[in-house]
């Protein structure tokens, strides 16, 4: 399997559409039932080969390092209380072989200009980019499916679902022609058209899978929708040197940028956690029939 190294979290983002909550903590770092959403985020990606996590941070988001960082002071109290399944669930979140890499986005120009920022530390392989409140639930971590694609065809990979033809202007739309069962090649792509100007229902979700010749598009292509450097846009421009497939991948996403999609998240998790799943589908279960009752 090709093995893509280093996979880019921008997470500069304010997380407006969640103040108060984001005021003063990262959105990536609300929790879907005892994880926060950009610990699922480097799950997904170290399970697809990630060795290097290159963070693109900016104001209040220091939780997020403080997380994926050690602390010797709470490990040592959960040794001496003899709490080994705690001390197991904060070590190791991060295995030993693999690395965070921190640069802060110095102005919010954009999720294009966020990913330029990660060139330095890229260099010239092809890499993964994963947007953390898009959090996918599947039987095959998505950001390994999509390895499987670059491998069969080469080529950058991009995420999508069919979404409601309402939505099409939260995202970037893509028209493309179907290849394979899951696979289609991009022959367009626009950013957050309205529902009357998109080319299809086709969107690009939080995963995307980039050869390094993004860097150059996007460091040149300037501004586009709402005065920001769009990585659409840099798509788009890389559309016209090289092939890029759209991929249908299987599992459920969940929209953890909106509230609903997030308390949607918390209630399918809750209800296969481990632990809580059992008693929690009983309360969820009690609380179903007496609404229904009254
Ligand atoms: C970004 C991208 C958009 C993509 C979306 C996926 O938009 O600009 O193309 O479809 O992520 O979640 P944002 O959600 O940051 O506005």
């Amino acid at each position: 399997m090709a093995t893509i190294r280093t996979v880019v979290f921008p997470v500069a983002g304010r997380g407006t559409r969640f103040l108060p909550v984001t005021k003063a903590s990262p959105k990536e770092m609300l929790p879907i039932v005892d994880k926060p959403l950009i610990q699922y985020a480097a799950e997904e990606a170290l399970a697809a080969g990630a060795e290097k996590l290159v963070f693109i941070t900016g104001s209040a988001k220091r939780a997020i390092e403080d997380h994926f960082d050690t602390n010797q002071e709470l490990e040592a109290e959960l040794e001496a209380q003899g709490k080994h399944d705690l001390l197991d669930a904060i070590r190791g979140i991060v295995p030993s072989y693999a690395s965070c890499i921190y640069i802060r986005q110095p102005a919010p120009l954009g999720l294009g200009h966020a990913v330029l920022c990660s060139r330095p530390v890229v260099g010239n392989e092809p890499f993964y980019i994963h947007l953390a409140d898009d959090l996918i639930d599947g039987d095959e971590p998505c950001l390994k499916q999509m390895s499987r694609v670059f491998e069969a065809y080469g080529a950058s990979v991009l995420g999508v679902e069919t979404v409601d033809r309402s939505q099409t202007d939260k995202y970037g739309i893509v028209a493309a022609d179907r290849i394979d069962d899951r696979v289609s090649r991009v022959q367009r792509i626009v950013e957050k058209p309205k529902p009357a100007d998109a080319p299809s229902n086709l969107a690009v979700v939080g995963r995307y899978l980039l050869t390094p010749a993004i860097y150059d598009k996007l460091a040149t292509i300037g501004r586009g929708a709402g005065g920001e450097i769009q990585l659409t846009d840099g798509i788009a421009a890389l559309m016209g040197d090289e092939a890029v497939y759209a991929y249908a991948f299987e599992g459920r996403r969940f929209d953890c940028g909106s509230k609903l999609g997030y308390l949607e998240a918390t209630v399918e998790f809750g209800l296969k956690h481990e632990n809580l799943g059992d008693q929690f589908t009983d309360y969820l279960a009690r609380l179903v029939a007496t609404r229904l009752r009254g």
